[in-house]
């Protein structure tokens, strides 16, 4: 079996990890839920930007604490941030967790997510066929490890776009673990009935009977594949007919970690007969 993906180095992130941060270091840091500070407003709440007391900028999840299902949220992405760790997800660097107050404090990714640049900002940065390979295989590797590497089978649920974020090399981190579930033991499918994910990403059995398995984290990654490659959005009319995915059967889909010894096999035959086509290299 291949070994954890681990980053193996110290950074800065590590240092704080187990710091409790204050809700008064939150309000300086964010100054009061300052709008300009908005980085994002999910379905339970806002995420800022924010600087806390010793200079580190960070994101600020705040959840909406009126919501029972926001808590529920909260509580799922603590549970999976705190025991993974991948170059490619998101990590967790605090929690500030009152009686009617919950923040997630969160890895800074300055370049925004995959679902703006796809269609609200276009940027040449994601423009070339090697850049977007690029991205699925980051999203590909930490569905890996979640799948696969992690002793204990982690689901997202929730794959798509706008939980792609990228830092500032624009390396893409998979994010929003507010629905991820966790398999025990022999497990490979659990059947949830509350908070399915999104419309259009969701897997057939998943959407009609809550069944998410490894398997329908596949279907999301598919739907987003397709979105990525194209640029257009699954509800473009091009995804009928032969181009849907919905008739396939859950174990018709790959795995992911197939489909990651497939995603860089393309990338190096792409790389290959681009350098072809440039010739041989003069010296
Ligand atoms: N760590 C972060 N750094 C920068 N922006 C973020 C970060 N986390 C979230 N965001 C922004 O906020 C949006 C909503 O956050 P997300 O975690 O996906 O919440 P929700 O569960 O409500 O969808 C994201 O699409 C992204 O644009
Ligand atoms: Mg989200």
């Amino acid at each position: 079996m291949k070994k954890p993906d681990f980053t193996a180095s110290f950074d800065i992130a590590d240092a704080i990890r187990h710091r409790l941060v204050s809700y008064q270091e939150i309000i300086r840091a964010t100054e009061n839920f300052n709008e300009d500070n908005l980085l994002g407003v999910g379905s339970f709440g806002k995420v800022y930007k924010g600087r806390l007391d010793d200079g580190l900028l960070v994101a600020i999840k705040v959840l909406i604490t009126q919501v029972e299902q926001a808590m529920r949220t909260f509580d799922a992405e603590c549970q999976v941030l705190q025991m993974t760790r991948h170059r490619n997800l998101i990590k967790i660097l605090s929690t500030c967790s009152n009686l009617d107050f919950r923040a997630l404090l969160l890895q800074l990714m300055p370049n925004g997510n995959l679902e703006s640049y796809l269609h609200i900002e276009i940027r040449p940065c994601i423009g070339s066929f090697l850049k977007r390979m690029e991205i699925m295989l980051d999203v590909s590797m930490a569905m890996e490890y979640l799948h696969h590497e992690h002793y204990e089978v982690v689901l997202h649920c929730d794959l798509k776009p706008s939980n792609v974020l990228f830092d500032e090399e624009m390396t893409a981190h998979v994010a929003d673990f507010g629905i991820g579930k966790l398999l025990f033991g022999d497990d490979n499918s659990m059947v949830s009935a509350s908070m399915p994910g999104t419309i259009g990403y969701m897997a057939p059995e998943y959407a009609l009977m809550g069944k998410a398995s490894q398997k329908s984290d596949m279907f999301s990654f598919g739907i987003m594949l397709l979105e990525v490659f194209t640029g257009k959005r699954l509800t473009d009319l091009m995804f009928i007919g032969e181009l849907t995915l919905r008739n396939e059967l859950p174990e018709q889909r790959m795995a992911m970690n197939d489909v990651v010894a497939k995603l860089k096999g393309i990338k190096k035959d792409y790389t290959a007969s681009m350098q072809a086509m440039q010739g041989p290299r003069q010296y």
